[in-house]
């Protein structure tokens, strides 16, 4: 079966349906020819997600070496009890309370992006709302001054939208981790009300994070922060531009939008993945066992649709008294950010449909350009009309 080719990036259901119906987990192989066992139902995927016979430490001795460090400290790529302290530092500075405050500059950066939307016949709602405010709140988050956003945009850009070569991939990160090196030393002589200047000074039982540790987490919040959101906002546009009974449920009764993100996340999961996991002993799914030495992914996609999980799992509803879903993770690595993504969604959408409740596509369905990857899923552009 072709997987992860145009036809796969446009609609990767009709694929994922048909591996799900024949079992829990297969072995396929990447674009990039890589052999891996994707796992496509429900229940086996949180039993994968729970079993910590899984390891996510991944080689990094290819890397360059000033990546190297920023990397393999990262804590998406490691096991606990690593993990587990990585997380409880970086948990008592990127709090709650920091994420609630991001609040009235997401709405500031909503609103001046959503005016200039208005400027251009059909906006691409892509390139024009769902990347920038996603990167600006990171910026903010972070404590990026703006006059040094610029090239960091360009930098990121090429690490996160986009079809760069491995090359590019390494030199804009190592840009970026030598820009972050060199702010944590401006934070640290100055600090501010910032996420880089809270994890420098946070301390724990005595314990505190490294230089390295700092960069690798700014770098990750950047890479898994960014494109996933933006994701999230333009797939929410896009299905409700294609459910006007439920988007109409939505402006009817703003007390929805929470829901509505929710079956947003469930139904277009902005990580159409999650990250590789590798078997350190053989693992049993149904029928099937996946031997040592093996990686393994979750399709995010196909058990969010599951069928033996969701009633009518195709359908956008609001009221599901079966909601729920696995789009942000499960387990010790359940998405760090998804209070921040949440909350992002919310203003962002609830201002869009207050602003432009007719918002509409701009082109037939079939015309979109999914963007391709195995990783993310969501559109290259998504031109609208703000009135009708
Ligand atoms: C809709 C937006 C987002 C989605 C769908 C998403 C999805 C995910 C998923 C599926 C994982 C687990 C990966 C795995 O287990 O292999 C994850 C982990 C993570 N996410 Fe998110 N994410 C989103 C937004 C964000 C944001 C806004 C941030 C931070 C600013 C963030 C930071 C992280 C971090 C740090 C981890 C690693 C946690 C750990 O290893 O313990 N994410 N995310």
């Amino acid at each position: 079966m072709a997987l992860f080719d145009d036809a796969y990036a446009a609609d990767p259901h009709p694929a994922l349906a048909e591996l799900r119906q024949a079992g829990p987990a297969h072995r396929v192989i990447s674009a990039a020819g890589v052999p891996f066992w994707m796992i496509t139902r429900w229940d086996e995927a949180r039993q994968v997600l729970a079993d910590s016979s899984l390891s996510k430490r991944q080689p990094v001795d290819q890397l360059p070496p000033q990546l190297r460090s920023a990397l393999a400290t990262q804590m998406l790529l490691r096991d606990p009890p690593d993990h587990t302290r990585l997380r409880r530092l970086i948990s008592a500075a990127f709090t709650p309370r920091r994420t609630q405050a991001l609040a009235p500059g997401i709405e500031r950066i909503t609103d001046r992006l959503l005016g200039e939307l208005a400027t251009v016949p059909e906006p691409d709602l892509i390139s024009g709302f769902a990347v920038p405010l996603p990167f600006a709140v990171i910026c903010e988050l972070l404590g990026i001054p703006a006059a040094e956003r610029g090239p960091f945009h360009a930098w990121s850009n090429v690490i996160i939208i986009g079809d760069s070569s491995a090359a590019d991939m390494v030199g804009a990160m190592s840009e970026i981790v030598a820009y972050f090196r060199d702010l944590l030393a401006r934070k640290r002589a100055q600090p501010a009300d910032d996420l880089l200047s809270a994890l420098l000074a946070v301390v724990d039982d005595g314990d505190r994070l490294t230089d390295d540790e700092v960069v690798g987490m700014a770098l990750l919040l950047l890479v898994a922060g960014h494109e996933t959101t933006a994701n999230l906002i333009g797939n929410a546009v896009y299905l409700l531009c294609r459910w006007p009974d439920q988007r109409k449920r939505v402006l009817d009764d703003p007390g929805l939008l929470p829901a509505m993100v929710e079956e947003v996340l469930r139904m277009a999961s902005p990580a159409a993945t999650t990250t590789y996991r590798v078997t350190t002993r053989p693992i049993t799914l149904g029928e099937t066992t996946i031997p040592a030495g093996e990686q393994v992914l979750i399709s995010l996609l196909a058990v969010n649709r599951d069928p033996e999980r969701y009633a009518d799992p195709d359908t956008l509803d609001l009221d599901r008294s079966d909601g729920g879903h696995l789009a942000f993770g499960h387990g010790v690595h359940f998405c760090l950010g998804a209070p921040l993504a949440r909350l992002e969604a919310r203003i962002a959408l609830g201002r869009l449909l207050n602003r432009y409740p007719d918002v509409q596509l701009a082109v037939p369905p079939q015309e979109l350009h999914w963007r391709t990857g195995m990783l993310m899923h969501g559109l290259a552009a998504l031109p609208i009309r703000l009135r009708s």
